[in-house]
């Protein structure tokens, strides 16, 4: 595929192969020069219209890294704010010759319009509640990385499913890779329509979600897809559904604490969980930088 906009076009063997590179990325990245000539003379637009911390930053530090120019545009700076369109915004972006975009946006299926307007590839960076292809990678490279391998592993992801687009990219991604996956929150916060994907459950009991799982992935309310916020007590909410010890004591020995971010502490996920041992929270975010350079490889350069 020219575009990474979400796994629909992706065959199990060109996933592996995005991990497979991003191993050589890790050691590009343990150099004392963080540097290759890849994208040397190639432009890579970094187009937020929605904020990021961690995805900004390591897409830019990829891109980087590979020895491409980066343009960054942040929407809040920009004339979006004045009314300009999506579709104007990326014509004069690609006026100044952007040979790539890396898009974020509120609403789900702008970074396929970006695509089309642009002419060029596209890497979706998280498109309203539909995709976040980068993170399900970097999640599961991280699962793969800690057991050597996704096959016949259980990943259970507790939280506010219905608003979150990483939940959504990683039931589509890693039952191709061979994993299992487990979507557990409230019924209200658990789209059912996800039941119908190959190699996923839905539950509303935690202690449920998570025997016999290898991987606990906490999710954040996103209480700014609620429309009227959350409706419910936080307090009953953590009370129920927070990833911590307790909860870790019923998955498979040895299993690994998983956030996206960004993190509410003492909510959806305890302080101990986040900063315990089996925490890979920060693992995760090594690897986004690697899995991000890896796709950029991939799409700009060639697979191999
Ligand atoms: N996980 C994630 O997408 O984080 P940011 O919103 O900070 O990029």
């Amino acid at each position: 595929p020219r575009h990474l906009l979400d796994f629909q076009d992706w065959s199990p063997e060109r996933l592996s192969a995005i991990l497979d590179n991003a191993d050589t990325m890790l050691q590009v990245l343990d150099r004392p020069v963080k540097k290759v000539p890849a994208l040397q003379g190639l432009t890579v637009c970094n187009a937020f219209f929605e904020n990021s911390t961690r995805t900004r930053t390591s897409f830019e530090l990829a891109a980087r890294r590979m020895s491409a120019d980066v343009l960054t545009f942040a929407a809040g700076s920009s004339s979006v704010s004045k009314g300009e369109s999506l579709r104007d915004t990326v014509e004069v972006l690609t006026a100044y010759k952007v040979d790539a975009y890396i898009v974020r946006h509120h609403a789900a299926g702008a970074a396929h319009l970006v695509a089309r307007y642009s002419g060029k590839p596209v890497i979706n960076a998280g498109d309203g509640v539909r995709a976040h292809p980068t993170q399900a990678l970097l999640d599961a490279y991280t699962v793969r990385q800690e057991f050597g391998s996704l096959e016949g592993k259980r990943v259970a992801i507790i939280g506010d499913v219905r608003h979150s687009r990483v939940a959504r990219s990683n039931a589509e991604l890693l039952p191709r890779l061979g994993a299992e996956v487990v979507l557990c929150g409230p019924a209200t916060l658990l789209p059912s329509d996800l039941a119908a994907l190959p190699g996923v459950t839905l539950t509303s009991n935690p202690k449920e979600a998570v025997r016999g799982a290898h991987a606990v992935m906490a999710l954040r309310l996103q209480k700014e897809r609620m429309g009227g916020g959350f409706l419910g007590s936080l307090q009953e909410y953590a009370d129920t559904y927070q990833v911590n010890e307790g909860l870790m004591a019923e998955a498979e020995s040895g299993a690994i604490v998983l956030h996206p971010g960004p993190m509410n502490r003492d909510l959806e996920i305890s302080g101990e969980a986040a900063d315990g041992p089996c925490s890979r929270i920060l693992r995760q975010v090594e690897n986004g930088q690697a899995i991000r350079m890896s796709v950029l490889y991939h799409l700009l350069v060639g697979r191999d």
